[in-house]
């Protein structure tokens, strides 16, 4: 019984419905002055173009903590969840200096946000090599 209301814990949170809309205004508040989303752009942090489904510390010119660098995540929307709550508790050692998103549905809907940022804006997108030719199977299924 306790593994079947996991079970359905677990698929509840995978499948959990943010709204990207929603999600483009938390990212602007919380996010955007330090991560861009756009390809191959550097602020503070990392690009977040195409974040969900890359492993965590894979933008190779971005220099990275050791802890992200090294966490072997990937990012999953289960595991940006889980991240966004409280960056450093999750991953200790990080350095984002971000207190983390206490509202559930904050972290839904920034998570569908981050999960839109897969198509590049302009034609020759850089800095998404990992995830290029994904791009290219979600653009092509669009
Ligand atoms: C004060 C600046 C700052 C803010 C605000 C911030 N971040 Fe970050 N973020 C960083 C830094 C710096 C890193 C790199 C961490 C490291 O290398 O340890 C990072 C890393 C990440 C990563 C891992 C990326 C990768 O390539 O592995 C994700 C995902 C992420 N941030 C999401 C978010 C989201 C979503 C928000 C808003 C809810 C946010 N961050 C707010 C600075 C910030």
């Amino acid at each position: 019984m306790i593994a079947l209301l996991l079970t359905l814990l677990l698929v509840a949170t995978a499948n959990a419905a943010g709204d990207p809309a929603r999600g483009a205004e938390v990212f602007r508040q919380n996010c955007s002055d330090c991560h861009s989303r756009e390809p191959g752009e550097t602020r503070t942090g990392p690009t977040l173009f195409s974040v969900v489904g890359r492993p965590a510390g894979s933008i190779v010119e971005y220099p990275y903590s050791v802890a992200m660098r090294h966490s072997g995540l990937v990012w999953t929307p289960d595991h940006l969840m889980l991240y966004l709550r409280a960056p450093r508790k999750y991953l200790p050692g990080v350095k984002m200096s971000f207190p983390g998103l206490r509202d559930k549905k904050d972290r839904e809907d920034v998570v569908a946000f981050l999960g839109t940022l897969h198509t590049a804006p302009r034609a020759g997108g850089n800095g998404a090599a990992p995830q290029s030719s994904k791009s290219a199977a979600i653009r092509g299924s669009q």
